[in-house]
């Protein structure tokens, strides 16, 4: 694993979002496997920003994002469908024909058979994650095999509780999501994780200094031979202490 670790917050998107300019002017086609949630926000709005510079096109890209709710519809502002279209979509000129994202308004076995198919044509270049405070990658949670493809999660209650804040209230957080498996992203050419603050510094330790185990989905991180990790302090404060 690549590790970084930066003084700022600020410092670290900028890190990052040179480095997706960098990848993408070397190879305008590439396969991009995206995020969501809050760690990618900041990254996104870099992106943007390039793009509205002419610093960089996303007309070649191609996306397949990590998971969805199950029960949304398209439309519904917590939707992961809608947050990709809000954070980054509509702001840059990628063909909307060439975004992936498991359809989370369909039969979940439906869906998930749909994606699969998707991913199977594929190889990502870089899979973009952000990290669970319980270690999960996607909604790959605790205990998820790592031989896992495509599937039905029914999400941990941390996890619920962690999301929340994007719902009016917890009970409207759904109990499960599709998510792409920990085998679809081990699958990628590259990996870059995120993670900031402290409440993932536990779940940070645990992925790069833990034993390799279901208990804490992100360690198989360490049988990927190209991970990039940006760590902000906090995150990092764990490794940094022992
Ligand atoms: C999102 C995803 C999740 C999040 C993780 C961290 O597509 O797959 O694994 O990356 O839950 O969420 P945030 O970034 O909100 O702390």
């Amino acid at each position: 694993m690549n590790i970084k670790i930066y003084d700022s917050v600020d410092l670290l998107y900028k890190e990052a979002a040179a480095f997706y300019k960098e990848k993408i002017s070397h190879q305008p086609n590439m396969i991009l496997g995206l995020a969501t949630g809050t760690t990618p926000i900041p990254l996104y709005k870099k992106l943007i920003k390039a793009y509205k510079a002419g610093e960089l096109s996303f007309k070649g890209i191609t996306a397949y994002n990590l998971d969805e709710y199950v029960g949304l519809e398209k439309g519904h502002p917590a939707s992961y469908y809608f947050f990709m279209r809000d954070n980054l979509f509509n702001h840059v000129d990628i063909d909307l024909n060439n975004t992936f994202i498991p359809d989370g308004s369909i039969e979940p076995n439906e869906a998930i058979k749909k994606y699969q198919e998707q991913l199977d044509t594929v190889t990502i270049d870089i899979q973009l994650l952000g990290l669970g405070s319980n270690g999960h990658i996607g909604f790959n949670e605790p205990g998820t095999p790592f031989e896992s493809h495509t599937h039905m999660v029914t999400l941990a209650e941390k996890t619920r509780k962690d999301n929340a804040r994007l719902f009016e209230k917890l009970e409207d957080v759904p109990h499960t999501a599709v998510t792409m498996g920990i085998k679809d992203i081990m699958r990628a050419r590259e990996v870059v994780l995120i993670a900031t603050g402290k409440n993932k510094a536990q779940a940070v330790f645990g992925m790069i200094k833990g034993e390799i185990s279901e208990s804490l989905p992100a360690s198989v991180l360490q049988n990927h031979p190209n991970v990039h990790v940006f760590l902000d302090q906090d995150a990092a404060s764990l490794l940094l202490n022992k």
